[in-house]
């Protein structure tokens, strides 16, 4: 009895696996386990015997079944260790090599206006690259005959919508104004960026190309409005104090008055770098966008009363604006895909435009 105790308990402390120790368990414990059987004998024992035995036998059933615990949760615990080592992951292993994407610099300039006019209170408006001519034409205070219309190169759809009007891809987003005009009402200040097409192709036109557009509506709005707009816009985008602006009178049939908008610049290693007057010598003006204050009419077609609210819009593109802050020179490179140049220009994911952080990081 004694060496069967031994032996027992031996096995137990050496068994490999939970099932096998489950398999002794039932030996020494189960209906015909020998602890079982001996503990059955007690009741064909005398008195005498049986106080003799009964405290051997019930010791002898607590250490076996506590050399089981025990066993038991030792095997829990290996287990345990060996899936936790198993799941390790080394955190001093490099980052696997893999292709990576990067910003097209559009992608990132939109981004940019986005920060920089938000923090002026606009929001960003959208409107359809396919439109129809009512909004992009008719509405801007461009009627049917009007000669603006053809210096658009317009492409248009062979059909007319289900309202008979022509169909066409927008040739500018000045049609946005419009659309956010009739759906949101006044006051209203929003940018619109996005992509407008003609049919014009050279270094510096593709028939398709990005504009952003701005407009405020509000109460006793004024030129003095627009150009702090502009100005304060265009030193946050290029991050400069001395950006100097030139407004000339111009025409557009959507403002009156309007007013194209020149910055100063000068010549650096045959680089054209933004800011100071374009008067001083060795200066020069830069045509950089078109503005104006929103034409009556145009607040007319926009379901408002040109009495009681007034504006200013002003379009410019984005490309030329990239252009201008990240030093590309030929705009059909923007539209080629070409990964070397995406390489180069582009711009990290994890690099997102903030005013704090600044709004043009390096690319
Ligand atoms: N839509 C004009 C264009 O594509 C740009 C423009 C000029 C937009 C003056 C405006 C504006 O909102 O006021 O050439």
């Amino acid at each position: 009895m004694e060496q069967e105790q031994v032996n027992s308990i031996a096995q137990i402390e050496a068994a490999p696996t939970l099932e096998a120790l489950e398999e002794m368990r039932v030996k020494a414990l189960g209906k015909s386990g020998w602890v079982t059987a001996q503990l059955k004998s007690l009741g064909g024992m005398s008195d005498e015997e049986r106080k003799a035995q009964g405290p051997i036998i019930h010791a002898i059933r607590t250490t076996v079944t506590t050399a089981i615990e025990n066993r038991k949760a030792a095997l829990e615990d290996a287990a345990l260790e060996a899936k936790l080592a198993a799941e390790t992951i080394d955190l001093s292993l490099p980052a696997p090599e893999q292709p990576r994407g990067t910003i097209h610099p559009v992608s990132q300039v939109m981004d940019e206006l986005a920060e920089i006019f938000a923090d002026m209170g606009f929001s960003v408006a959208t409107g359809p690259e396919i439109e129809d001519d009512w909004h992009n034409f008719t509405a801007l205070n461009m009627p049917e005959s009007h000669p603006a219309r053809a210096m658009h190169d317009t492409f248009y759809f062979p059909d007319k919508d289900a309202e008979g009007r022509d169909m066409l891809l927008r040739t500018h987003t000045s049609p946005v104004q419009i659309r956010s005009m009739i759906s949101q009402g006044a006051p209203l200040r929003i940018i619109a960026p996005g992509r407008v097409y003609r049919s014009d192709s050279d270094a510096t036109h593709t028939p398709m190309f990005h504009q952003v557009e701005g407009l405020v509506i509000d109460k006793g709005i004024h030129l003095g409005h627009l150009k702090w707009t502009l100005e304060t816009f265009l030193k946050a985008f290029f991050e400069r104090e001395d950006i100097v602006l030139r407004l000339r009178p111009s025409y557009f049939p959507f403002t009156e008055p309007s007013v194209e908008v020149d910055v100063g610049f000068k010549l650096e290693g045959g680089r054209r770098v933004l800011g100071g007057s374009g008067d001083a010598p060795g200066h020069g003006w830069m045509e950089l966008l078109g503005s104006g204050m929103v034409n009556r009419k145009v607040i007319e077609y926009g379901g408002l009363d040109p009495d009681e609210w007034q504006g200013f819009a002003f379009g410019v593109g984005v490309d030329r604006l990239a252009m201008l802050k990240y030093g590309m020179d030929d705009l059909r490179a923007f539209f080629d895909g070409d990964v070397r140049w995406l390489q180069h220009y582009g711009f990290s994911p994890l690099d997102v435009p903030t005013l704090s952080a600044g709004v043009g990081a390096v690319a």
